[in-house]
């Protein structure tokens, strides 16, 4: 099936005991037993709940993954992963991350004894004088937040192989619409569902694709032990999202590149973030590996100045002054003091992620009124 097709009816089936062609929201805690240990494959709703298990195999169709587990966050789904580690084992990570899953690693999985590298992975080669023995673990977000930075997958993949290293690739950027890691070699998908696979900014979750069994069992496991399993509700409310996937991110790509085309000739924009860029560093990666360039753009504004900065953070009437991104509403974030406020400062610069940096997630809104509105917030 193509992807369209997918997104609307892979891993849904129409209820079986009313024909409903909507996946039930099966609202229930536990399932009752015939006799002790004798059900219908549902014990207790922390493990497994259909409307769970639809919204797991369509994730998975659209990765083409053999396996999807969900979690109530992307922070949760990445707390998971980390959890398959031991004390003493280490991670190479890319230096310019989303903020929460820094804080993650170096202030909840340090402390547990695990040790993390951060490391430009804009070349894959960076890791080789990282690795030995006891690193079990490669995490790349591509493209970057919120600098758009572009990593090789099919790159990294081939040193995490060589080395029987796991790689993850948290893919929320991109949207399984613009990029599949898992056909790239990636052993692991993560996403912050929250974003564009729900797409209206309405659920938090998170969640996991692979294609190997060892690991979705050790997922499975620590999803039911550590109990982080979002709610029916919200999976129902995924699988409605995901079925507008396609339409949505053709929308975001078609606005995303006008607006940096825009922003780009702009006199009081210093820079624009933005893969699709023909002298964007990472171009020729994005466009092998990326069937267009998203919605997301970043701009680094003339004036310096932190007053300026909130300013123009403040003056816009279409977007919205809001963390998150991937939803049909644009927004806009500071990312300094917003999403990655928890990364210091002096580790964020080097990154790029200076104060006058901003993060548009450009929605699916008609992008003259969304012109119109970044025009008169610079002015
Ligand atoms: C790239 C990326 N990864 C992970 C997360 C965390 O996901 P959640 O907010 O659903 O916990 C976010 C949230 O903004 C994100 O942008």
């Amino acid at each position: 099936m193509k992807f369209g097709t997918k997104a609307i009816h892979a891993g849904v089936h129409p209820d079986p005991s009313t024909g409903a062609i909507m996946t039930p929201i099966y609202q229930t805690s536990t399932y009752v037993q015939e006799s002790p240990g004798v059900n219908k494959g549902y014990g207790y709703a922390r493990g497994k709940n259909p409307t769970r298990e639809a919204l797991q195999n369509a994730l998975a169709a659209l990765e083409n993954g053999k396996y999807g587990v969900c979690f109530s966050s992307g922070v949760a789904a990445t707390d998971a992963v980390l959890k398959m580690l031991n004390p003493g084992d280490e991670v190479i990570a890319g230096s310019d991350l989303y903020g929460g899953t820094y804080r993650l690693f170096t202030h909840i999985y340090e402390k547990f004894g695990i040790k993390f590298h951060f490391v430009d992975l804009t070349n894959a080669d960076h890791m080789n004088a990282f690795i030995n023995d006891q690193t079990k673990l490669i995490w790349a977000e591509t493209p970057t937040n919120p600098t758009m930075q572009i990593i090789d997958i099919e790159a990294c993949a081939k040193i995490a192989k060589a080395n029987n290293i796991t790689l993850v690739v948290d893919n929320t950027f991109a949207s399984p619409y613009l990029q599949n890691p898992l056909d790239l070699g990636a052993d692991i998908v993560m996403h912050s569902v929250t974003k564009y696979l729900g797409g209206h900014s309405d659920v938090v979750m998170g969640a996991l694709i692979t294609n190997n069994p060892e690991i979705h069992e050790k997922l499975y496991f620590i999803l039911n032990s550590s109990g982080a399993n979002p709610g029916p509700m919200d999976a129902f409310l995924v699988l409605r999202g995901i079925k507008t996937l396609h339409l949505r991110m053709e929308r975001h790509c078609y606005n995303g590149r006008k607006i940096a085309e825009y922003l780009k000739q702009h006199p009081k924009i210093e820079k624009v973030y933005w893969p699709g860029f023909p002298e964007h560093p990472n171009h020729d990666i994005a466009k092998k590996q990326m069937r267009d360039f998203g919605g997301m753009v970043s701009i680094v504004l003339k004036d310096h100045t932190i007053e300026n900065t909130f300013k123009v953070a403040s003056s816009f009437k279409v977007f919205s002054l809001a963390e998150s991104l991937g939803g049909v509403e644009s927004l806009i974030n500071h990312p300094a003091t917003m999403t990655h406020a928890s990364i210091p400062k002096a580790e964020r610069e080097k990154a790029g992620v200076v104060d006058h940096l901003l993060r548009l997630s450009i929605g699916v809104e008609d992008v003259e009124d969304l012109i119109a509105d970044i025009e008169q917030a610079l002015n």
